[in-house]
């Protein structure tokens, strides 16, 4: 069986937006990619740790973490106002922990619209939208430059699986290819902890994500 994976947004289409956030309520192996996403800023080690979330959605992984680590704060960066108001909503009595950035990942200058620097910079679900591998890979070299020695970089995305006979959309492609971008970016053992909602064979737009992590080691660019 083959085919193709991939979905159309209108990202800045309130009765899309609306519908998408209603459709894409977070189920039991999403939950589980943010319990792996907050693990990861817990590992730094920082009291008070500043996060930004690339692409902060609905603000689904906003709540989940804000939630579970009550000295932590947030900066949720997002391009569409929609989106933006919906993050609003979801995030409720939280909401005074919170920034919200808007602005565009795939114009270079994101990072200077960013209130504080990050100690973790996270993502899920956003940036195979971004429609390729060199916007992503331009997105890892950007959080490269903006984290800290010590701060790290999770990007839980949908991935082309290995073995598949599946066409995919560009913007999801390889684990293999997006260590690589990582690793060209500077960060040193990019590394891949987990393949969620694995599926080859019949494979539908809401499977198959990796959870991919980088972290910025202390000796700058080649240490
Ligand atoms: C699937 S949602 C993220 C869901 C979120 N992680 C959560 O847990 O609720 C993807 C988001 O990426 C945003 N996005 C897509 N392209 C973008 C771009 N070029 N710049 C900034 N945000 C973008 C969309 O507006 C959308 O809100």
């Amino acid at each position: 069986m083959t085919g193709f994976v991939g979905a159309q947004h209108a990202f800045h289409d309130a009765d899309f937006v609306r519908g998408w956030a209603d459709r894409f309520v977070p189920t039991a192996p999403r939950l589980q990619l943010f319990d792996m996403v907050l693990d990861q800023i817990e590992a730094i080690g920082a009291p008070a740790p500043h996060v930004v979330e690339l692409g902060a959605g609905p603000g689904y992984m906003a709540r989940h973490i804000l939630e579970r680590h009550d000295r932590l704060t947030y900066e949720a960066l997002d391009f569409s106002k929609v989106f933006i108001d919906i993050a609003h909503e979801t995030i409720g009595d939280l909401t005074h922990r919170v920034v919200f950035t808007e602005a565009d990942l795939t114009d270079q200058s994101w990072p200077s619209a960013l209130t504080r620097r990050p100690d973790a910079i996270i993502s899920t679900w956003a940036l195979h939208d971004l429609g390729g591998r060199q916007p992503v890979a331009d997105v890892y070299a950007r959080c490269f430059e903006t984290l800290p020695a010590g701060g790290v970089l999770v990007n839980g995305d949908f991935i082309k699986p290995d073995g598949t006979s599946w066409e995919y959309e560009p913007g999801r492609f390889e684990i293999a290819a997006h260590l690589e971008f990582l690793r060209q970016a500077g960060f040193q053992d990019p590394q891949s902890i987990a393949h969620l909602e694995p599926n080859i064979v019949d494979p539908t737009s809401s499977q198959n994500y990796a959870c991919m992590i980088a972290w910025r080691s202390a000796g700058g660019r080649n240490g």
